[in-house]
């Protein structure tokens, strides 16, 4: 953001002159200065402050002389930062400062009268619920956007089978499809955590000044609908220094950034060589400045590292807040870092990651390996009536014998299988081999080809 012009020392330039004689030398105005964060609230503090002005006039509090030379000045004002044409100096500490100075130097004693019955401390509390509230909705439609790609990914891919994965060691076939709507699910959380979040964020403070409100009768109802609030604060206190809204939402964009991280780190694998189940797109790789032959998931990977600056800034926000007494402390100011940081890095995350599931190849699997029916064959002597404690220890057995042979559980002769158990017969040939297992999951939520149909038909539901 701007701050064109030279910075000149100007003398008196704060709003408590009267009270304080001494200014602040560079290096002090500099650690009180919020405005490199808190430029990026200079929407919303405009916002604010026409809904203020319009209530102050209703209640009589201003002229309709005053108001429209307001409302004529803050949009001037809008215009030129909008532009980078607005003055900045960081004497100013903060972005609703400089939109109020240049507010007066444009229109004198009506710009004096913005600020009635209003403190900084309930200004910047609205402003960051303005923010909050946009930046709750740009992430969930960034999320749904994700959740869509996957869901064509599953159209498209879903029926093949896969292998799945317990302590990353194979463990029962499913169709791919089971594994993807995995992360969709993990993803819907997210937007719901989101919408709730969103519920205590759209509570309006404004009208609370800097701890006790105001003895002048303005109408709190009127600002909170102005700006789209589903209602106002009821206590003064707590609405000028609560940042439950802000930590709520860092803890959104955390478990967001751990669900984002878990999903790179399974492709990261599974586009390996070892895996070589997945391959992605040129696009979102990059290669090696010396081995020519790399193709590194290098965007994978910074959406997996990512997730450790989201939940920095998480416990940074609580800490700022764990030992604050009551009401408004200037701790509070560095709330912005913490939570722009957040919010802008899933919005950035959330920018790439739909493009990766849209542009992945699926591969063929080798789905020999790793007894992936063995399951499967324990369940099959069940239902011929052997204990399934008796079935497992059956079947290890059978596994340990097919593995020194090297074979899978599919090419054992009949007779070999029998020497394990007398209950195996013929029809055991349908209950072996990954495509035959992934058919017969019997409950819902399992991973077979009937379940994700019926999963498909909710996704296609909520997600269109
Ligand atoms: N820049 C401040 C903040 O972000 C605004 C509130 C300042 N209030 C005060 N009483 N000094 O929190």
């Amino acid at each position: 953001m701007p701050h064109k012009q030279p910075m000149e020392a100007k003398k008196h330039v704060k709003s408590w002159h009267g009270r304080l004689s001494a200014e602040a030398d560079s290096a002090t105005a500099a650690l009180l200065a919020s405005l490199d964060v808190d430029v990026a609230l200079w929407k919303y503090d405009i916002a604010g402050s026409l809904a203020h002005a319009q209530m102050l006039r209703e209640q009589a509090l201003l002229t309709a002389a005053d108001l429209a030379k307001i409302k004529k000045g803050l949009h001037a004002v809008e215009k030129d930062i909008a532009a980078g044409r607005i003055h900045m100096p960081i004497e100013l500490e903060d972005i609703h400062m400089v939109i109020e100075a240049d507010l007066v130097r444009r229109i004198g004693d009506a710009g004096r009268k913005l600020h009635t019955a209003r403190s900084r401390n309930d200004q910047i509390a609205l402003d960051l619920r303005l923010w909050a509230r946009d930046a709750a909705d740009d992430l969930s439609a960034g999320i749904v956007k994700l959740q869509k790609a996957f869901l064509s990914l599953v159209q498209a891919k879903g029926a093949a089978v896969f292998p799945s994965y317990t302590h990353l060691q194979r463990a029962q076939p499913i169709v791919l499809g089971h594994a993807l709507l995995a992360h969709v699910e993990m993803l819907q959380r997210d937007v719901e955590r989101l919408a709730d979040a969103r519920k205590r964020i759209n509570v309006c403070p404004l009208g609370s000044g800097a701890v006790a409100g105001t003895s002048l009768p303005i109408d709190r109802a009127r600002t909170a609908e102005l700006l789209g609030f589903g209602q106002f604060s009821r206590n003064s206190i707590d609405a000028t220094s609560d940042r439950d809204f802000l930590a709520e939402l860092c803890f959104a964009c955390s478990m967001l950034a751990v669900h984002l991280s878990r999903w790179a780190e399974d492709w990261i694998l599974y586009s390996s060589n070892e895996f070589g189940l997945l391959e992605l797109h040129d696009a979102f790789c990059t290669s090696s400045s010396m081995m020519p032959q790399k193709k590194n998931a290098d965007t994978l990977e910074l959406i997996r590292g990512k997730s450790a600056g989201c939940l920095a800034q998480l416990v940074g926000m609580l800490t700022l807040l764990k030992g604050l007494p009551l009401a408004y402390n200037r701790d509070l100011q560095d709330d912005k870092r913490f939570a722009f940081e957040t919010v802008g890095m899933m919005k950035q995350v959330l920018a790439v990651a739909p493009g990766i599931v849209e542009t992945v190849t699926v591969k063929q699997p080798d789905l020999a390996g790793g007894f992936l029916d063995a399951t499967s064959l324990a369940e099959y002597l069940v239902e011929k009536n052997v204990p399934f404690r008796t079935a497992h220890g059956i079947v290890g057995k059978i596994v340990a014998q097919a593995e020194r042979q090297n074979l899978t559980l599919a090419e054992l002769p009949l007779d070999a299988l029998q020497k394990h158990s007398r209950k195996i017969q013929s029809d055991v040939y349908r209950h072996l081999g990954a495509e035959n297992v992934v058919k017969r999951y019997a409950p819902d939520g399992a991973g077979g080809a009937k379940q994700l149909a019926a999963q498909l038909r909710h996704w296609k539901r909520l997600l269109g």
